[in-house]
């Protein structure tokens, strides 16, 4: 297990590259199942859930090969319909391949994913919408286990208490892509990765109206064909860089920063001063260098609202805005594991219920901390790169869960990072 060694008090200056977006990723790779043909899937970011995820594919019985850096081409000629229990539990995105699985071989076993550092995880949405389409669903032994011998077309409302599903959205559009009938998901997830995922399906053959929006008609045909497919940026991780920006006041241009991507979060910060430079449609310039922020009042909540993904960032830039900022989390309440970790860093942050109160500025000093979620341990990576001193994050294999690189493209920033084996 590695750790990250980091000095801070460097300034963030140039350029850098944002790769393929993870969350789009997963879902497109699961979508391969549902062709007998061969799929090529571009601008995939070298992460380890990718890699986990082309190895359950694999251990299904697809085709899997990285053909160069960043292009994989997926053919699932003959697959079978049991999800291996014991990768599959180790991921809880995994749980995207209900719907391909359902579709294609019209009978799915998938292991339940368990709950994780960020709070439960149910999966009752999916269920909803897999009975909708006239499956029959068990949960039997930890797996969720599907007969779609039946499916057909139907409404559904993905809605539950904390808004919409992005990941049952994804499985349900590909469960109904060849489902006898008409299916339309009402309280569809928006998330530019749902719209990349609809972009995917229609290029294969799959009659869908509505992807990226809170209503998404599927009228389901025969069978789906191979396709080539290129990922989106990942908006997280281009947040993430912007936060890291205004944290070290540097003067930094995100290359694949989307600007319709970010809407929310964009707006939060400019409401506290920020000035953003939209170089053209992706890329996106942040000079801190003589900005002076002001305190911030956030509240994640489903796309296009702030997204839950980049609440850990702001919490540790809050930390160098003067004043007190309130960031209240929506999605995931229990949220918070970078709190306790801000604090040892010299962090003025308190847990109030679902809200994080930081009273800024404080100044952080290095520390010896520990990942342990992947947007805490970007959080982690943040103060680190604005504290006085050295800090050690330790199990930073949660960060290679989620970002391509991420030593590398600091390092390139200017930062004075070291990425070490764990002693
Ligand atoms: C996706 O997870 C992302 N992961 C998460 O990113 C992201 O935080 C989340 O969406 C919210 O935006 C992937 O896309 C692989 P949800 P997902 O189902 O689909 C509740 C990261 O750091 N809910 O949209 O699992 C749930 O408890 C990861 O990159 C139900 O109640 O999230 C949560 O409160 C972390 N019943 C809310 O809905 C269900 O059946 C949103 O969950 C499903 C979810």
């Amino acid at each position: 297990m590695d750790s990250l060694l980091i000095r801070g008090g460097t300034r963030l200056r140039g350029e850098v590259q944002v790769s393929g977006s993870k969350n789009a990723c997963l879902p497109i790779f699961a979508a391969c199942l549902l062709t007998d043909q061969k799929c090529l899937i571009k601008n995939v970011p070298n992460l380890s859930d990718v890699n986990f995820m082309a190895q359950i594919l694999r251990e299904l019985g697809a085709e899997v090969s990285m053909v160069k850096d960043g292009e994989w081409e997926i053919c699932a000629k003959k697959i079978s319909h049991t999800a291996p229990y014991e990768l599959v539990r180790k991921m809880r995105a995994s749980i995207c391949l209900l719907g391909p699985l359902s579709a294609r071989m019209r009978r799915a076993e998938v292991s339940l994913p368990g709950g994780c550092v960020i709070g439960a995880r149910p999966v009752d949405l999916h269920i909803k919408g897999m009975r909708a389409l006239n499956c029959k669903t068990e949960i039997e032994r930890g797996y969720l286990n599907v007969d779609a011998r039946k499916i057909r077309g139907a409404r559904v409302y993905l809605g539950g208490r904390f808004g919409s599903t992005v990941t049952g959205t994804a499985n349900i559009m590909m469960a109904a892509v060849m489902a006898p009938g008409t299916t339309v998901i009402e309280n569809a997830a928006c998330e530019p990765e749902i719209a990349d995922l609809a972009k995917m399906l229609s290029n294969m053959g799959a009659q869908i109206e509505g992807g990226g929006t809170h209503t998404i008609t599927i009228t389901g045909v025969p069978r789906l064909g191979g396709t080539s497919h290129t990922v989106i940026p990942d908006r997280i991780e281009a947040g993430t860089w912007i936060t890291a920006a205004l944290a070290t006041k540097g003067d930094v241009t995100i290359k694949g920063a989307i600007r319709s991507h970010l809407g929310s979060f964009l707006d939060l910060l400019e409401c506290a001063g920020c000035k953003f430079e939209y170089l053209k449609y992706d890329a996106i310039r942040v000079n801190a260098s003589r900005l002076k922020m002001k305190p911030v009042e956030a509240v994640t909540l489903p796309y296009p609202g702030l997204p839950t993904d980049l609440q850990a960032q702001i919490c540790a830039l809050a930390t160098q805005i003067d004043g007190i900022s309130v960031i209240t989390e929506r999605i995931y309440p229990e949220r918070f594991m970078h709190v306790p970790e801000l604090s040892r860093m010299g962090a003025n942050i308190s847990r109030e219920g679902p809200s994080a109160i930081i009273c800024g500025k404080s100044r952080l000093s290095g520390a010896p901390v520990m990942a342990s979620d992947l947007r805490a341990s970007a959080a982690l990576v943040i103060a680190a790169l604005a504290a006085e001193g050295e800090t050690k994050i330790r199990r930073i294999y949660h960060l290679d869960r989620g970002y391509d690189s991420m030593d590398k493209k600091l390092k390139s920033l200017g930062a004075k990072i070291e990425r070490t084996p764990e002693d």
